[in-house]
């Protein structure tokens, strides 16, 4: 008996979080998306990387380096592309574990009397209604037990500075669209949950510092250094930490949940 059950613990220290898990992650050619997919893998996962251009997704491939990743371009609000990027991955390796609704544009910083409403629309287009879409496509094509996981951010519970109307706004929509999905997916084992990453230190957090920055004439980057109780930013790696608790069955308890990964900002 004594031996069985060290062999038990054995198995279990050997069993990969994701093994033969089937993973689709839009934004997939980006720096969240790509490391969370490097994630999946190494947990015995396997990916499609869904993103807007070839030559980025092929490139994302190479860097990947592994049998068990493809890629599918699709645009996330084109609802005919999402709903053939699914058939896809089925097609390939049957019914689908998890879904990283992660694709997203950073909107612009300008106050509210001069936000163009062109950005307005597009922005929330992209982060709401391509998770919904997601979620609307994918459901039909997942395994019981699965779970949906949806990039916001620290900007889907509070205005922070206030200057990215559009930004803000999607991001609070996405947790309304985690929400009614979890609910409605429940019955079904399969949890919703989304994810708030706090700033990360990679070239689209630079990107709205920088435009910030100059907006504010101040050194956000600095500056928010000094406000996250960890003092820094996060690495892409260490959100994918908490995307891949929440895409395995570690968490299968938790559903409908706003995961804050932000190094405390929010508390
Ligand atoms: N970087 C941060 O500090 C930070 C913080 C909080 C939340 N987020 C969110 O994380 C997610 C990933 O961002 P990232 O930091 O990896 O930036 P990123 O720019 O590296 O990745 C975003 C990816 O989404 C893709 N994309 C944009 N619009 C698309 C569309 N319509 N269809 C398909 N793909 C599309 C882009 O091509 C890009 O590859 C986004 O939703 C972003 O809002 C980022």
């Amino acid at each position: 008996l004594a031996s069985s059950a060290a062999s038990d613990v054995y198995k279990r220290q050997v069993m990969a979080l994701l093994d033969g898990k089937v993973c689709v992650v839009t934004g997939g050619a980006g720096s969240i998306g790509l490391a969370s997919a490097q994630r999946f893998l190494e947990e015995g996962g396997k990916v499609m990387l869904v993103d807007l251009d070839p030559s980025a997704l092929d490139a994302a491939v190479q860097s990947l380096n592994s049998p068990h990743v493809f890629a599918f371009a699709c645009d996330v609000t084109d609802a005919a592309r999402v709903a053939a990027s699914f058939e896809a991955i089925v097609a390939k390796w049957g019914k689908i574990d998890v879904i990283f609704s992660n694709a997203g544009n950073a909107g612009r910083n300008a106050r509210v009397e001069e936000y163009p409403e062109d950005i307005f629309d597009t922005t929330l287009t992209i982060h709401a209604k391509g998770a919904f879409l997601a979620c609307k496509y994918g459901l039909p094509h997942m395994n019981d037990g699965g779970s949906i996981i949806i990039t916001s951010s620290i900007s889907g519970v509070r205005g922070g500075a206030g200057v990215n109307m559009a930004y803000v706004t999607a991001k609070h929509a996405q947790v309304g669209v985690m929400r009614v999905a979890s609910r409605s997916a429940a019955s079904r084992g399969i949890r919703v949950n989304s994810i708030h990453p706090g700033p990360v230190d990679n070239a689209f957090q630079t990107g709205i510092e920088v435009e910030m920055g100059k907006m504010l004439g101040i050194n956000v980057t600095e500056q928010l250094n000094q406000a996250v109780p960890l003092k820094r930013h996060a690495s892409a790696r260490e959100i994918a930490g908490a995307v891949l608790y929440l895409a395995s069955d570690l968490s299968t308890y938790v559903t409908g949940t706003v995961h804050m990964v932000d190094g405390g900002l929010m508390s």
